[in-house]
């Protein structure tokens, strides 16, 4: 194992998808002969990562960079295609459903989309219920209602209103319940998708205040997904930045956010102006972000970045350890030119 006091442990995890269809689909015609051709999204390429007890680690990256495919991968809904995933010291994926439930119990999802992920038919009282009573089954009655009324107090949403249906609240109010159903199992570990992408800006940071408040009253590691820079700089420990499947940078949030080393994580950074160092002109990227179906050679960043030479265009950069603690996989600051 890579780092023996972390909560979670992901190595070299590798997930891509087979979307080439049915064989009739899956067939060509090239050179005067029939081909089969498979079309394979490589969602997530040889991602590594640790994530410490009571630490809050956001992770960055455009539309399409595999974020959701390695929360997804970390809580066993996806099956990696190779790599380890390790919760302390046990490895956690290709466990079988019952294998992976006590594990369920400690790690929990918030999603993005609190209309979705509430089952419209239910009450909020049975929403709460639900993972409570299927995690602990020998409960009585009245230990449900009290645990349902303390989570709905912590979350900021009135217990009297548990008979009231999802559609009857906000979209923060939504999002609140989806977290107290997060914590109805007192879970150690939370993974976040995009928990506030579909609210309000004002909203947004009532939600944030609440997963700070929530983290901080009951010791919770949280890997936190988003597109937004800007919520990770107030709200994460440490930061990486994701582009086409790979990490290209991890670090502590303050320092990732002063001096970014990556190319990209300063492109992304110089796009934001309040969040950009004071003198950072906006860098512009050439291009668009290649298809995940054909992956460039070498750096996937190359075709994008100013400072690609034909190393780049050939050999996979690794994460190299930085003086700082941070990490970065990139040939030009391991050659000391950037
Ligand atoms: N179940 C699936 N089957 C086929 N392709 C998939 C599947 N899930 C994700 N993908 C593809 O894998 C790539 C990564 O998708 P993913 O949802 O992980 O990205 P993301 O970073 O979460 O994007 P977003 O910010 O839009 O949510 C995308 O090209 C996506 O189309
Ligand atoms: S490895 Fe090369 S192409 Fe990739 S980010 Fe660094 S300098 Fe740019
Ligand atoms: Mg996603």
């Amino acid at each position: 194992m890579e780092n023996n006091n972390a909560l979670l442990t992901i190595t070299n995890l590798v997930k891509h998808f087979d979307i080439s269809g049915g064989l009739l689909e899956q067939l060509t015609w090239e050179d005067w002969r029939i081909v089969r051709r498979r079309t394979t999204v490589k969602a997530v390429n040889d991602v590594s990562l640790s994530i410490r007890p009571r630490e809050i680690l956001g992770v960055v990256g455009e539309s399409g960079c595999g974020k959701s495919t390695l929360a997804r991968a970390v809580l066993g809904l996806y099956p990696p295609d190779s790599g380890k995933i390790y919760y302390q010291d046990n490895r956690i994926d290709h466990l079988t459903s019952r294998q992976m439930l006590p594990f369920r119990k400690k790690m929990q999802m918030i999603f993005q989309d609190p209309y979705a992920s509430l089952n419209p038919r239910m009450t909020v009282k049975r929403i709460l219920e639900e993972p409570f009573l299927f995690h602990k089954r020998s409960t009585t009655p009245n230990e449900v209602q009290n645990k349902v009324a303390e989570v709905m107090q912590q979350v900021g949403v009135e217990p009297s209103w548990a008979t009231r249906y999802p559609h009857e609240f906000s979209g923060g109010q939504r999002q609140r319940i989806s977290i107290a159903r997060a914590l109805m199992v007192d879970p150690e570990f939370i993974v976040a998708d995009e928990p506030v992408s579909a609210l309000d800006v004002s909203i947004q940071a009532q939600i944030l205040n609440l997963l700070m408040k929530a983290q901080e009253e009951r010791g919770l590691t949280y890997l936190f997904i988003t597109h937004d820079l800007s919520v990770v700089k107030h709200f994460s420990t440490r930061v990486a930045v994701m582009y086409l499947g790979t990490v290209c940078e991890l670090g502590a949030t303050g320092e990732l956010y002063q001096s970014p080393r990556h190319p990209y994580t300063r492109a992304l950074l110089s796009a934001i102006p309040e969040l950009g160092r004071q003198k950072a002109k906006h860098v512009k990227l050439k291009g668009e972000v290649p298809t995940p179906i054909d992956l460039p050679s070498g750096c996937v960043f190359h075709g994008r970045c100013l400072y690609a030479n034909e190393r780049c265009t050939q050999e996979i950069p690794k994460l190299i350890d930085l003086n700082s603690g941070a990490q970065v996989a990139c040939h030009g600051v391991e050659e000391g030119r950037l």
